[in-house]
């Protein structure tokens, strides 16, 4: 799994040519069609999705969509922007921020936004917006992970560098489950003018070539990479390597993943 919080979040070309290499087909895609079912997006429909990373949303509502519908991915991003246009160019790809989108009223039949509500700065007001662009019957999903009670491996994971790098550190490491709460992710929808309509726990995976990689690739994607010392380091390694056995393969590491997917219509 790739980190993107609000310091890092201006990725270079090649992280983003990286995200879409590895962590979309390890992590990103599966999730995808549990998104487009529990919306159903379906033939002729306008469709945005929020914070569209490298596409791998937008792309797939694309081919259900077909040639009478429409998307439009939407990113703060422009280096993840440019891998989403060069795979797929007919898609309009189109820079800007989740909180102030470049749209007008009542535009989209789906507003899809999949692991990224977690690192808006104020979520609130980015339902707010998705609300706005959409239909008055039309619908929002949002895919994000549970809590770290429900993602053992990862409680384990921030367990552990809590204990070497201190509470700051935890911070850097946890962005991903902030939200994971189901009644206060319930709370943010019903403050934005949306009504929840359905809530599910889709469960998936998180894969790895070993123990080790998983460890760097989370400190790494995240501004703890930069400020952990080799000694700190080592330490959470060795932890971890105890910690999270259980979940090593013999073709690598598998830690189960719970997300929240919350769908919602306007108020
Ligand atoms: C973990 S990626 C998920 C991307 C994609 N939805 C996927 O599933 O592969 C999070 C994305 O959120 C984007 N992002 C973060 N803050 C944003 C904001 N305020 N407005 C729009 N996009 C934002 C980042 O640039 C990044 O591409």
């Amino acid at each position: 799994m790739s980190n993107t919080t609000q310091e890092t979040f201006q990725l270079s070309a090649e992280m983003a040519e990286a995200y879409e290499a590895q962590f979309v087909p390890a992590f990103f895609s599966q999730w995808a069609p549990h998104l487009l079912d529990a919306t159903g997006v379906s033939a002729g429909q306008r469709v945005l999705d929020v914070a569209t990373g490298t596409g791998i949303v937008a792309r797939s509502a694309a081919d259900r969509v077909g040639p009478t519908g429409s998307v439009v991915g939407l990113d703060l991003n422009n280096a993840m922007l440019a891998v989403a246009r060069r795979i797929q160019p007919e898609i309009e790809w189109r820079q800007g921020d989740a909180a102030a989108l470049p749209f007008g009223d009542a535009e989209f039949d789906i507003v899809l936004s999949q692991m990224a509500l977690m690192f808006f700065p104020d979520p609130i007001e980015a339902l707010r917006e998705m609300r706005r662009v959409l239909r008055p019957a039309g619908t929002v999903g949002v895919l994000i992970p549970s809590g770290l009670a429900w993602n053992p491996p990862y409680q384990s994971f921030v367990d552990i560098v809590s204990r070497h790098a201190g509470p700051d550190a935890r911070n850097l490491v946890t962005t991903y489950f902030s939200l994971g709460d189901l009644d206060r992710l319930v709370g943010l929808f019903n403050e934005a003018a949306l009504r929840v309509t359905a809530t599910s726990c889709p469960t998936g995976e998180s894969r790895y070539g070993s123990i080790d990689e998983a460890v760097n690739v989370e400190i790494d994607s995240t501004p703890l990479g930069d400020r952990l010392d080799q000694g700190a380091r080592e330490r959470i390694l060795a932890d971890c390597r105890a910690a999270i056995a259980p979940y090593a393969t013999a073709s690598g590491v598998v830690f189960p993943f719970e997300c929240h997917l919350i769908v919602a219509t306007p108020a």
